[in-house]
């Protein structure tokens, strides 16, 4: 046998194998004799680097490479579903299904909610070719070599198996309960920040632009659709049983039924049983079988009418609360922390809960010592839901009382008028209001500065070093090598990244300016719309109010941020070191006044883009984006479904509609 061929076999023998392991969790050979295999492959591929195959199941370990994700627009949008809590919604849901079917008899599949990340999987002649994010559920990240390194996602399809030539499947990433719990205990060891749940982790290492931690911290998929041309049923059951013969991941729960009764019956079981399940699932997905039914009973703007997610209520802990302290946040907002005696929930133990603000602890008559109820929702923070009253005995401690001072600084508190929080006001020397600031500046999203942490930040804000976020581009190599066993070799790599975060673009230093209430999607919009700092600046509130997405609070938070002197400074001494104030010429240049004076109505639902990127687009474009249709109109943006009420007026007045190609053309 030539070396090719052996390659072939090995691949194949491998694929096969990890197959058996880790989705079917039969294996066949030991894990030493896959080893062995896996070192014949890898010796064999580095002696022919001219058959590399990024499907090779030596591809499983990843790379050290780093970069930024490439953003893929999905070939169908992936739309989520609409929710419910309680067995009546269900019940109406299934009466809908029932009445838009005009009485057909149909069939319900009943799946576990697997709570991940959703993941689309595009595959072609057999191969994996594409893996991408759900994004905002129009665009978005090509994962494909991260997701790559997850074992239970087949890389390449047995050969002969009845799949079309092209598909996509989509499902969930999931990190199971035992790698989260092995992933928090190595990060607790190494005073890491531990992710709170694990669909957090998940999505973390997901991210993560080093593909050979992801290879590292064991991810598994579990898929839920197939779509594409040529997909073999006409039923959503029979379709993933197809996947899974491909060897695709399926949930092993999946049950097909005929009536409400049944699904009832699945709710409850799933409801206690999947405590007992190796991953997350937060409720239950009830999808109508059939094909040719979901395309009769077709979608909502946001979601499929043939689908509905019950969710399980968020489990319920009781246990005792011991003190309550406070802590002070970026802004100045202090949050009452619950400190409690631990009690396992969810899957993790649980010792502080956050009480919200003064009101919340009021509205309970809060004591030390109470009985509190205890949930994990949604949130990664768990909060106390309740009091036990009746609990209460003679051991009960004080009244919880909210504090009249900062803890930190010693500042009296105030609380704005409408607003539930207390604030520290002192924010220009209140220690844990500048250093949030400055770690708020240089976090992912903001300056990226990634080689600083927060616990850099506190010893160079110890040491005074910082105060301020501009102090960052004064630091010295002198003042913080050496420092804390710091090497020159780390040293160098911090100055590096400060130098290099002024060439993060302008959006992003103008979240990182930590302006209340101006947020990732403000800040792009404000710097879309101004484009430079000096125009954002000296924008009157009128202006400021004109821009779409920017209503009173925050326009007067931009004013007041703009009026303070030490505010100005503190852009100029930004400006001063090279951080961009304003947009690039390559930013500019994606910007025209094509529909300059034009008032668009946009209508319907898109394949490109969502409506809130046409929205942004129209803007860009010099254009306006408005509700209703009117006299004054331009013209109207129209996707599928525009309704007929809006059509008939359009044509009416005589007003042009034109679709979502025509429309990317005209801006082109
Ligand atoms: S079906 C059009 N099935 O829940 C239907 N989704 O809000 C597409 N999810 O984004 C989704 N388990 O991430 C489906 N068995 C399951 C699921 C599931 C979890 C997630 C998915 C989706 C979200 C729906």
């Amino acid at each position: 046998m030539d070396d090719n061929a052996q390659i072939e076999q090995l691949r194949a023998e491998l694929h096969r194998h990890n197959y058996n392991y880790y989705v079917l969790n039969q294996p066949e050979i030991s894990d030493f004799e896959f080893d062995q295999l896996m070192r014949q492959l890898q010796d064999l591929e580095a002696r022919h680097p001219e058959l590399a195959d990024p499907n090779s199941p030596t591809q499983r370990v990843g790379s050290d490479l780093n970069h930024e994700f490439q953003q893929v627009v999905h070939l169908r949008p992936m739309l989520s579903l609409a929710n419910t809590y309680n067995r009546q919604e269900v019940r109406e849901w299934y009466e809908r299904v029932e009445e838009g079917l005009s009485g057909q008899k149909f069939q319900v599949c009943c799946e576990m909610k697997f709570d991940g990340l959703s993941i689309s999987l595009h595959y072609k002649k057999g191969r994996l070719v594409q893996a991408v994010t759900r994004g905002d559920g129009v665009q978005g990240d090509d994962v494909t070599e991260n997701v790559r390194t997850i074992r239970s996602i087949p890389l390449v399809l047995p050969e002969g198996a009845d799949y079309p030539d092209e598909f996509e499947i989509r499902g969930e990433i999931l990190m199971p309960w035992e790698s989260f719990e092995a992933l928090n205990r190595e990060r607790a060891e190494a005073e890491e920040p531990l992710f709170a749940n694990p669909r957090n982790a998940a999505s973390g290492t997901l991210k993560s632009k080093n593909s050979a931690v992801v290879a590292q911290r064991r991810l598994d998929a579990y898929l839920y659709y197939l779509l594409g041309e040529g997909i073999p049923g006409e039923s959503h059951y029979e379709n993933l049983q197809a996947a899974s013969r491909w060897g695709f991941k399926i949930g092993p729960q999946m049950r097909r039924v005929e009536t409400l009764q049944e699904i009832y019956d699945y709710i409850d079981y799933w409801d206690t049983e999947r405590r007992n399940l190796p991953v997350a699932t937060d409720g239950i997905v009830l999808k109508v079988d059939s094909l040719a039914q979901q395309r009769s009973l077709g979608m909502t703007a946001k979601s499929p009418r043939w689908a509905i997610a019950y969710k399980f209520m968020a489990e319920r802990q009781s246990t005792t609360l011991r003190e309550v302290t406070f802590q002070v946040g970026r802004t100045g907002a202090v949050t009452p922390v619950a400190n409690m005696d631990p009690v396992q929930l969810s899957g993790t133990v649980v010792r502080r809960a956050t009480l919200n603000n003064e009101d919340f602890i009021r509205k309970f008559d809060l004591h030390i010592g109470d009985r509190v109820f205890v949930e994990k929702g949604g949130e990664i923070i768990p909060k106390i839901v309740d009091v036990d009253l009746d609990a209460r005995d003679e051991g009960l401690g004080p009244c919880v009382e909210f504090i009249t001072h900062c803890p930190e600084c010693g500042t009296a508190l105030v609380r704005y008028e409408g607003e539930a929080a207390y604030y520290c006001p002192n924010d220009t020397s209140c220690p844990p209001q500048l250093k949030g600031r400055i770690e708020h500046f240089i976090s992912r999203k903001a300056m990226n500065i990634d080689s600083l942490g927060p616990e850099t930040i506190a010893e160079y804000f110890r040491r005074g070093i910082i105060r301020d976020p501009a102090d960052l581009y004064e630091i010295r190599r002198d003042q913080i090598s050496g420092a804390r066993g710091q090497k020159d070799k780390s040293a160098s790599k911090i100055l590096q990244s400060i130098q290099q975060s002024t060439g993060v673009p302008f959006e992003r230093v103008l979240y990182a300016l930590g302006i209340r209430f101006v947020g990732e999607t403000a800040a792009k919009t404000l710097a879309r719309y101004f484009k430079s700092i000096d125009r954002l600046s000296t924008a009157s509130l009128e202006e400021l109010l004109q821009v779409n997405g920017i209503g009173a609070v925050i326009a007067q938070s931009i004013q007041t941020w703009f009026q303070n002197p030490q505010n100005q400074w503190f852009v100029e001494r930004l400006r001063s070191y090279g951080v961009q104030m304003e947009l690039s010429e390559d930013e500019l240049s994606q910007h025209s006044d094509t529909l300059q004076g034009q008032s668009i109505v946009i209508s319907g639902v898109f394949a490109h883009h969502s409506r809130d990127e046409y929205k942004a687009l129209i803007e860009r474009h010099g254009g306006k984006n408005v509700g209703s249709i009117s006299a004054k109109t331009s013209f109207i943006l129209a996707g599928e479904n525009m309704g007929p009420a809006k059509l008939e007026k359009a044509q009416k007045l005589g007003i042009r509609v034109v679709n979502e190609d025509e429309f990317l053309k005209m801006i082109e």
